[in-house]
């Protein structure tokens, strides 16, 4: 049985005093934590910051984006390599925000997400309907499209071991979570499409949830049998509501699968 994953996108916020604080209050926290796999991802230039503080603790470094380049003349990018170099484990990439904002498309995800594997890092690939596809009944054909585009680039086994969370784009800082049974359905259809590609890679996925996820709902979302975690924005700003969402995880997992 999987550990839940519990993961923290901290976005565009937070500076140096703010971070530190946040850090250490969640190391204090959540050092009673063995049945939940937890990172935060702080924005890039405090990883390092941050790491210094995870030393001793099993929460997890996690970075918010990553260039498709190793090196070279690519100014004001950050390599796979820097990342792991500061002991980084999981990487956002397709995050909606980015698609939106900086215009990435699947192909440019696809090679972000093969440079990761190359070098060892796991991929939090996000993928998402907006509200106008919602509406109209496509939110499966778009999350199964974004995936596709890598299975056909790069083959399905690269998506062994990584990380999809399925991140409805309207439900994304709205305080509207989706129904946790829609969520589920939404998973159940990728892990089966994954499936109907190789069995063996669908059983090493990790499903996310994410959108406006609190300590009050989400219990209702790792209730749900393809639901493997949670991808927190708002709500991991905060210590005391952050390291909640984990006791909560915590706690359920004691209960149901020890
Ligand atoms: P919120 O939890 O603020 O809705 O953000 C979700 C998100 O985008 C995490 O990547």
């Amino acid at each position: 049985m999987k550990h839940p994953l519990i993961v923290g996108n901290w976005k565009l916020n937070g500076n140096k005093n703010t971070i530190t604080n946040l850090i250490i209050a969640l190391v204090n926290n959540l050092s009673n934590i063995s049945k939940c796999n937890i990172a935060v991802a702080p924005p890039v230039m405090y990883l390092d910051i941050v790491r210094h503080y995870l030393l001793d603790s099993h929460i997890q470094l996690c970075a918010q984006n990553v260039d498709v380049h190793f090196s070279g003349s690519f100014t004001g990018d950050i390599s796979a390599e820097m990342l792991k170099d500061l002991h980084t484990r999981y990487v956002i990439i397709g995050h909606s925000e980015r698609r939106i904002h900086h215009k990435e498309n699947d192909v440019y995800i696809a090679k972000k997400f093969s440079i990761l594997k190359k070098i060892g890092l796991i991929p939090i690939l996000c993928i998402g309907e907006n509200k106008n596809e919602y509406d109209s009944g496509y939110t499966q054909s778009i999350c199964i499209n974004q995936i596709k585009t890598i299975t056909k680039l790069i083959g399905v086994e690269a998506l062994k071991n990584s990380v999809i969370a399925y991140e409805p784009i309207w439900a994304i800082g709205s305080g509207n979570s989706a129904s946790p049974e829609n969520v589920q359905a939404v998973h159940k259809f990728i892990r089966d499409y994954i499936a109907s590609c190789d069995v063996s890679v669908a059983n090493t996925i990790t499903m996310q949830y994410g959108g406006s996820v609190t300590p009050e709902n989400v219990i209702q979302f790792l209730n749900q049998k393809d639901i493997d975690g949670v991808l927190v924005g708002a709500a991991s700003l905060k210590a005391d509501s952050f390291a909640a969402i984990v006791q909560i995880a915590e706690k359920y997992e004691q209960l149901h699968h020890s």
